[in-house]
């Protein structure tokens, strides 16, 4: 597609920013779409985030991506916020509509499809595990919840960072069960857990170390890990091993980014184009 007069923009905002996937993923789905769009990275310091999103809303762009570190500080910035971000306390995801910042959360989205997809795996009546409550870990245990999970302990390093998520699940009658991320507090809960979903950036990269032991899974459990690179994290080996059922944070990413799309272009998002485009640029795989 000829970049011209009329090309509409989108983006993400991040610090750091150079790693995103998202440009090769939305880049791929506009040719396959014939739209005459562009998406483009943008390295955007959290201080800077609000001149950065006027900028964006000035210029004509159509819709910005947010990444870390600036999903929760963008909340107060919006002139209006969906359900689901409000309750997750985070944006993902604005949509500028005339001259208004319109926040929406399509990470949840995606986790709910990918678990779908890579398990065929609803969270409606499980009792689920985050590993985590930053951020990513906050999203996805309202997102349990708002599923209808039957229950959902959270556990983390820092125990007061909990204390949101309980908030919203109390909103939603759904029991939350805060525990350190320490070893033995896990064995006395996995044996309850169907589903364990890591929300922390323990594996990422070259960190070979897991959030969870592995010996504490099996065969009763599904194990997703957000992180997506690498493709197999400690955690999911160990788990594997154990006979646990086991999917990586690549299709979150993939649908987050889809249900974004779709907010943006009011067209249904070509999945398979995308996910091609999202392998080729995270694995090196040939398209
Ligand atoms: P994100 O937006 O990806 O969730 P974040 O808000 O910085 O990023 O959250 C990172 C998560 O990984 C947190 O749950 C963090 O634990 P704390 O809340 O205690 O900081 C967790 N985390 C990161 N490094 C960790 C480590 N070495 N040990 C335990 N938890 C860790």
């Amino acid at each position: 597609m000829q970049i011209d007069g009329s090309t509409k923009l989108v983006g993400v905002f991040g610090s750091p920013i150079h790693h995103t996937a998202s440009p090769a993923m939305h880049n791929a789905a506009f040719a396959a779409l014939h739209l005459n769009w562009l998406y483009v990275a943008c390295p955007v310091a959290p201080e800077r985030l609000q001149a950065a999103l006027q900028g964006a809303r000035d210029m004509g762009f159509a819709g910005i991506n947010l990444t870390v570190p600036h999903k929760i500080l963008a909340i107060d910035l919006m002139d209006e916020v969906d359900e689901e971000a409000a309750r997750m306390g985070a944006v993902n995801t604005v949509h500028f509509r005339d001259g208004r910042m319109c926040g929406f959360n399509t990470d949840g989205y995606g986790l709910a499809k990918s678990l779908q997809e890579d398990f065929n795996l609803g969270l409606s009546g499980k009792a689920v595990l985050v590993l985590g409550a930053g951020g990513a870990g906050r999203g996805i245990g309202v997102k349990a919840g708002l599923e209808g999970a039957r229950c959902v302990y959270v556990a983390n390093r820092t125990l007061s960072k909990i204390e949101p998520i309980e908030a919203e699940l109390r909103k939603l009658n759904v029991p939350c069960h805060p525990r350190p991320l320490d070893p033995e507090a896990l064995a006395e809960i996995i044996d309850q857990v169907d589903v364990v979903i890591n929300a922390t950036s323990i594996g990422l990269s070259d960190d070979q170390t897991s959030p969870l032991p592995g010996r504490l899974l099996g065969a009763r459990h599904y194990v997703y890990d957000t992180i997506y690179r690498p493709a197999r994290t400690r955690l999911l080996e160990e788990a594997a091993a154990g006979g646990a059922k086991t999917a990586n944070g690549l299709g979150m990413l993939l649908h987050q980014g889809a249900r974004a799309l779709e907010i943006w272009t009011e067209t249904k998002a070509p999945v398979a184009v995308m996910r091609r485009a999202l392998r080729g640029v995270v694995y090196g795989e040939a398209s």
